[in-house]
Parts: structure tokens; C-alpha cells; sequence
């Protein structure tokens, strides 16, 4: 699994200290990257000591790890409720996100916005005083061309993301591609968002405005809770 940014352990203490928020009976909507892996592994092992949680995966990648773990696992269609969702993020400014490193930003958003509550995991590095990190468009494949014209009208710079261990670009699980748009800093992120969501064979865009509730950020020597 793809890990950016700080330490391993500020990873694992953010995972953690969100897994401890699952309670009895819950269905938790579980996220993407090297944090919320450990959010899963550390549900995974509360539910191997007895206790009832379903989750909701938002990537093959942590349908897997879920599995691995042991836990039970839902969709959308089943349930009436998702309870909370556990995901992380590429970048945090106050509740707004930068999402989609891993390019499941498009299932993420749709599970995490469903959450009554999301609860983000970061390292320290994440954190910015004002979102700048390049925002990750979801594209049809037919639409690359014309979605990049668009982006560069805004004023981004859109790269076509390619695979790290073989020729090609990244495909998502919808079988989509990704173009990673460099704003610069990014001073209005909603207004980029409806900018962004209004595009032609635009199929999901990574900014999460305003939708984290609570950001545990790892640290070594412990936990800080953001609300
Ligand atoms: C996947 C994501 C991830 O949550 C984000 O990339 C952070 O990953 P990591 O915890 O490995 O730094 O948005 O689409």
C-alpha cells in the first residue's frame, strides 16, 4: 500500500484513535490509504473481541484489508444508516479536504457524505494553513481532452496521473482515469468545487469541502483531535 507524508506511527495513532469512536451495532464507512488501513486492521481486531460493526468499503483496497481483518462487510443498498465513516486525506485545511491520492475519491465521497459523521486521519504533514495540494479530477476516458481544456480555462494545470509499475495511466476502480490539477493555493475551495463538479464527463473531483467533523491527527507522542 502506497504511504505519503509523515511517519508510520503518527499513522497508526491517527487510525487508532478513530477506530476507538466505533461503537456496538455500528456501519462504518471505511476509506482509503495507508491511514484508514489502520483504522480497518484496528476495527478489524475490536470486532474479533466481540464487538457487532459492519463496514462499507470505498476501494478494492480496503474491501481487502476489511476482509483480511475479519469484519462483516455492507453497501449503500443495504442500509439505512452509515453511522460514521473513517477516511484519510491528502491534505486538511479546518474541515476542507484534499482527497484521491489513491483514486477512490469518487467512492469515498459518496460513502463519507453519507456518514452522519466523518472522522479524517492524518499525519501532521497534511495539515495547511490554505488547501494548495493539485485536486484529483475522476474522468470518462473519452472525456480527457475536453475535461483538461476546461480545467486549464480555470486556471489548473491537469496532469494525466500514470501508473507507477507499468506503462499506462492509472485506472480507478469505475474504470475511470484520474488528472491530478494543480491550482496553486486554492483561496475559495467551494467555489472551485462547483466549478469543478459542473464539468462535462467530470465524474468526481477531490475537494471535500466542509465535510470533516472531526481530524485525529498522529503524532509520535500522541493523538490530537480536531472539531
Ligand atoms: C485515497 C485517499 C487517501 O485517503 C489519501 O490519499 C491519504 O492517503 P494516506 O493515508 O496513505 O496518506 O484520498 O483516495
Amino acid at each position: 500500500m502506497k504511504s505519503t507524508g509523515g511517519s508510520d506511527a503518527e499513522k497508526r495513532a491517527a487510525g487508532e484513535s478513530a477506530a476507538e469512536a466505533v461503537e456496538d451495532g455500528a456501519v462504518v464507512g471505511l476509506g482509503t490509504g495507508s491511514t484508514a488501513a489502520h483504522a480497518i486492521r484496528a476495527i478489524g481486531r475490536k470486532v474479533d473481541s466481540g464487538l457487532d460493526a459492519r463496514g462499507i468499503p470505498t476501494s478494492f483496497q480496503s474491501r481487502e484489508l476489511a476482509k483480511e481483518a475479519g469484519m462483516p462487510l455492507t453497501t449503500l443498498d443495504e442500509t439505512d444508516a452509515v453511522d460514521l465513516a473513517i477516511d484519510g486525506a491528502d491534505q486538511f485545511s479546518g474541515p476542507h479536504l484534499v482527497k484521491g491520492g489513491g483514486a477512490a475519491h469518487a467512492r469515498e465521497k459518496i460513502v463519507d457524505a453519507a456518514a452522519d459523521r466523518l472522522l479524517v486521519v492524518a499525519d501532521p504533514s497534511k495539515e495547511a494553513e490554505r488547501l494548495d495540494h493539485p485536486v484529483p479530477v475522476e474522468v470518462l476516458p473519452d472525456a480527457r481532452t475536453t475535461v483538461a481544456a476546461e480545467i486549464r480555462a480555470l486556471g489548473g494545470s491537469p496532469t494525466l496521473r500514470s501508473a507507477e509499475r507499468k506503462d499506462g495511466p492509472v485506472v480507478t476502480d469505475n474504470g475511470n482515469l484520474v488528472l491530478d490539477c494543480d491550482f496553486g493555493e486554492i483561496p475559495n475551495p467551494a467555489e472551485l468545487a462547483t466549478d469543478l463538479a459542473a464539468l462535462p464527463g467530470a465524474v468526481e473531483h477531490g475537494l471535500f469541502v466542509g465535510m470533516a467533523d472531526e481530524i485525529h491527527v498522529g503524532r509520535e507522542d500522541g493523538v490530537e483531535v480536531e472539531e
